[in-house]
């Protein structure tokens, strides 16, 4: 199977990456707007990896790369997902969230490839008190949770065979919450951490595992996608001092301690209730991906 990842260069592009290469039968071309190294995957198999730039709100360099390459999927893990620089730049977020999905739906539509659009609990405007399932209703509070939903719609209209895949409170190689909370502790003995929003800390390595999962089953579909529990930053950041064994106070806070261009959902724990009734949910409780992660980092 050939599979070609955008933005691969991100936290989830690189561990798919590093998922794929666990496979015989899987070539892999690795794209993303920017220049990035492939030598560190170690891959002695030269023809098994392969990398191209590529910037999906280009369309024709779109068309050309797929049809270069003819992947059997494309899973797309380019986005621009700074938040509150969307909030300032909707123009540029739809380009990239939105009309990149348009470009990638109709190039791997023609070939008969399948896409993969990952997703956000941004849709949601997580004013609830229960996890979120898949025909909730959507309501985007930010320019990026519109953009990406408008990437999700995009990506349905224009490709049937589509897998489209919503995340929350991501982590992996990369900049995000754990690497921030433990720089800020060298210098900090106190930490003020906000307390009224709850979600679901969520490993690149589950999800890497369930969209490959999905796309080995052919199980077409929308789906929700984050490690089970829930938590409130305040315990997410506690939990990473416990397992680091770092003594730095937390103190808890609310959302109006911390103004931020764009509104944070107070709710958004998303249930992996498709996952459930189709391939099968994978993925692990949140302390346990966390306990695993900041063993390796
Ligand atoms: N991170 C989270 O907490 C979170 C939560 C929910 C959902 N998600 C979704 O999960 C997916 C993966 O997120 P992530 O954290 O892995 O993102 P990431 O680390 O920000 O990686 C995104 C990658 O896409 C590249 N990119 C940006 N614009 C591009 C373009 N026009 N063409 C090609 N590549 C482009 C970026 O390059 P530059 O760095 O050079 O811009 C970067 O390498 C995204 O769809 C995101 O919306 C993330």
């Amino acid at each position: 199977m050939k599979i070609l990842i955008t933005g691969a260069n991100g936290q989830l592009g690189r561990e798919l990456t590093k998922e794929c290469l666990e496979f015989k039968n899987i070539e892999l071309i690795l794209t993303d707007i920017g220049d990035f190294d492939i030598q560190k995957y170690n891959c002695m198999d030269k023809n098994k990896i392969q990398k191209v730039t590529l910037d999906i709100t280009n369309e024709t360099n779109v068309a050309e790369v797929i049809n270069e390459y003819k992947p059997d999927v494309v899973i797309n893990c380019a986005a621009h997902t700074a938040v509150d620089k969307c909030e300032n730049d909707e123009e540029n977020a739809y380009k990239i969230n939105a009309l990149g999905l348009k470009y990638l739906a109709i190039a791997t539509n023609a070939i008969g490839a399948d896409i993969v659009q990952v997703s956000t609990d941004y849709v949601f405007d997580g004013d609830g008190n229960t996890p979120l399932i898949e025909t909730d209703n959507v309501n985007p509070q930010t320019a990026y949770g519109r953009t990406k939903l408008q990437g999700e719609g995009f990506t349905a209209e224009n490709n049937p065979k589509h897998y489209i895949v919503r995340t929350a409170w991501l982590y992996g190689d990369g900049n995000n919450f754990v690497k921030t909370m433990l720089k800020l502790s060298e210098t900090n003995k106190v930490l003020k951490v906000v307390n009224d929003q709850k979600g679901t800390p969520t490993s690149t390595v589950d999800l890497a595992k369930v969209i490959l999962k999905l796309v080995k089953n052919k199980a077409y579909g929308l789906y929700h996608c984050t490690c089970k529990g829930e938590c409130t930053w305040y315990d997410f950041a506690k939990e990473i001092f416990k397992i680091k064994g770092i003594d730095t106070e937390v103190i808890p806070c609310t959302t109006d301690e911390f103004p931020r261009p764009a509104k944070r959902p107070k709710y958004s724990v998303l249930r992996n209730l498709a996952l459930e009734n189709s391939v099968g949910d994978i993925t692990r409780e949140w302390e346990e991906s966390l306990k695993e992660y900041i063993k390796r980092i």
